[in-house]
């Protein structure tokens, strides 16, 4: 091996183009590929901007072996002329692919084992080879390009933020429980042993209380940690923008939010214009059975209910009398199924609890149904109106409790927009959800929880309900919704003590357990607590969405796996006998 001695780096390979024919250059990088003619040989020379091609001529034998000793990942120093290449060699794949170096001196930095996997753009190594080996993984043009794009999109966001008035401030990691609806990680405490700390679900607590500082407008791009299960567009740590404002309406978070969201998705030249559109949950459940539709395409859900009002039906019939209701999808036309697609059709619907599904379609013989034939023709009729349905359209209806039916035909819904390539790829819909329920009922629990986290408002004219009638109350929350991703979530707060001990209330949080756990946070409250709101955004899904990736893992450098393992470095991990003793904590193994 050489060792660098004095040298350095005068440019980057990928910004050399034919403006530099004729200047000698000092570049770093790392061995792509080794074409060996014999008696040249082409090296391509990789670093962060890209890749270069390096020429190391016959007539200097010592370069001539150094150039055969480099094999792939093998780091160099090459200086060299820039050269036009000739007509014919010219590479229109990559940028550079005008120009080449002519290598007067090489120096081998560094040897590399035979990498894992090649380090190129689409490197179909499996997912536990590339997160095993997540820094060669890393090194590949792809996550170099997002994890980039990463590195922009905060920097947008902080100009941004600052240019708005707010202060970039940190809150602890080492806290307290922060109820967002996940189990914590907690960290032991050596000093007070029995005692831990929690990490932040997210800086909630914090930062409603900055705001009773008086800092009046905060923001944070801060790791969150919750220990849930994990989905393509869920690890256990990720990044919120996390962003709070005193005296604000939900319009100027709207407006503060989708300015922000402009100036980031400027970065691949994709319009965003605001204002986004607007609908409340309620309205996104009925059109859409969600609360993060993908709005990109139609195929909404029709409510079938009120055609079967009358139903001699026993199965709807039983349902509707139990509150539920019958729903269902229009496919487009011209679109039939065989019995093998409605399998697996049903076998959609099917994994979120619904039944099979009925079909019914339009044909020139008239209507025709999966449902028994002593459904009266005038019913399958009304139905089939109410759907709109055109000739040879089928209409696929789920029946059961709107919280299954909405699932199910989500789900469905989603399916047969990829199926029938309904969903434009090209675009960006973002759509503000509003009007969320405060309260949500677990069955578990056998309580009402807090749908966004206890600290969210009720809105003012539903208050008075919230002992009465808690399910009908409605939080001044929203959530900002990409494509079907939720993007951001927030909410004006309760900024009133005794109204936070009402909704501590109605969660069946009792007095001793509030002081307990939010003592300190009900005592802030007392000291002159302004009027204020925010939201969180997720910082890795909006870089996902944005470098068009299917996982944020993907946008992450570190990630971890879907089993919260990370497998380079084995965590979690054993600890020694020894530390347990001084935390005072023994196995039940
Ligand atoms: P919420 O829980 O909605 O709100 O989180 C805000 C946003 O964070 C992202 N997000 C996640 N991203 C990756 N992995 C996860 N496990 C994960 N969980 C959430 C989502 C989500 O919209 N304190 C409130 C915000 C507020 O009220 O101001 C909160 O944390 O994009």
């Amino acid at each position: 091996m050489e060792h660098l001695g004095r040298l350095e780096r005068s440019a980057y390979c990928g910004e050399i183009s034919r403006r530099n024919v004729g200047e000698t250059v000092t570049l770093m990088g790392w061995v792509d590929t080794r074409r060996d003619l014999g008696n040249l040989i082409f090296l391509d020379l990789r670093d962060r901007s890209g890749l270069l091609q390096i020429v190391v001529h016959p007539d200097d034998e010592r370069l001539l072996e150094k150039a055969r000793a480099s094999r792939s990942e093998y780091v160099l120093a090459v200086i060299g002329e820039v050269v036009l290449r000739s007509g014919e060699t010219v590479n229109q794949e990559i940028p550079t692919g005008e120009v080449e170096v002519r290598a007067s001196q090489i120096r081998i930095l560094n040897a590399s084992l035979t990498p894992p996997f090649p380090i190129n753009e689409d490197s179909n190594a499996s997912e536990e080879a590339r997160l095993r080996y997540r820094y060669l993984d890393l090194r590949r043009p792809p996550l170099q390009q997002n994890i980039r794009l990463r590195h922009q999109v905060c920097l947008e966001i902080r100009k941004e933020l600052d240019q708005q008035g707010f202060y970039e401030i940190e809150t602890p990691v080492l806290t307290r429980s922060t109820p967002e609806g996940a189990r914590d990680y907690l960290v032991p405490s050596r000093i007070h042993p029995g005692r831990f700390y929690a990490l932040p679900q997210s800086p909630q607590l914090f930062k409603q209380l900055l705001m009773i500082s008086g800092f009046d407008r905060y923001f944070q791009i801060v790791r969150c940690f919750r220990d849930e299960d994990l989905r393509s567009d869920r690890q256990p740590e990720f990044t919120q923008v996390d962003i709070e404002m005193s005296f604000p309406q939900p319009e100027t978070v709207y407006s503060l939010v989708e300015g922000l969201l402009k100036r980031v998705f400027a970065l691949r030249d994709i319009a965003v214009s605001p204002p986004f559109p607007r609908i409340s949950y309620q309205e996104s459940m009925e059109r859409f059975g969600t609360d993060r539709p993908d709005t990109r395409f139609g195929l909404n859900l029709v409510d079938l209910t009120g055609a079967f009002a009358e139903t001699e039906f026993q199965v709807f019939r039983k349902i509707i009398e139990e509150g539920g209701c019958v729903k269902g999808i229009a496919a487009p036309a011209g679109v039939s199924y065989s019995r093998k697609q409605m399998d697996s059709l049903n076998e959609v619907v099917r994994t979120h609890g619904a039944a099979a599904l009925s079909w019914i379609r339009k044909s020139p013989e008239g209507l025709k149904s999966s449902l028994p034939k002593s459904i009266p023709a005038a019913e399958l009729e009304r139905a089939a109106e109410w759907a709109e349905l055109s000739m040879e359209q089928t209409l696929l209806a789920a029946a059961g409790p709107a919280a299954t039916v909405h699932a199910a035909l989500a789900a469905l819904r989603s399916h047969l927009g990829a199926l029938h390539r309904q969903i434009p790829h090209h675009r960006f819909d973002f759509i503000w959800i509003t009007d969320f329920p405060l309260l949500e009922w677990d069955e578990a629990e056998e309580r009402y929880l807090a749908r966004h986290h206890p600290f969210t408002s009720p809105r003012e004219e539903d208050v008075e309900m919230l002992a009465a009638n808690p399910a009908a109350v409605r939080a001044r929350a929203y959530d900002v919704v990409l494509n079907g991703c939720e993007i951001g979530g927030g909410s004006i707060r309760i900024h009133n003590e005794s109204l936070q001990r009402t909704v501590f209330d109605a969660l069946r949080i009792s007095p001793a357990e509030a002081e307990e756990r939010f003592g300190f946070f009900l005592e802030a409250l007392r000291y002159g607590a302004p009027p204020h709101g925010g939201i969180a955004l997720g910082l890795d899904r909006i870089v996902m969405l944005l470098a068009r990736e299917p996982s944020i893992r993907e946008v992450i450098a570190f990630p971890k796996t879907a089993r919260a393992v990370d497998l380079m470095c084995d965590a979690p991990s054993k600890v020694a006998e020894k530390q347990l003793k001084e935390l005072r904590i023994r196995l039940d193994e």
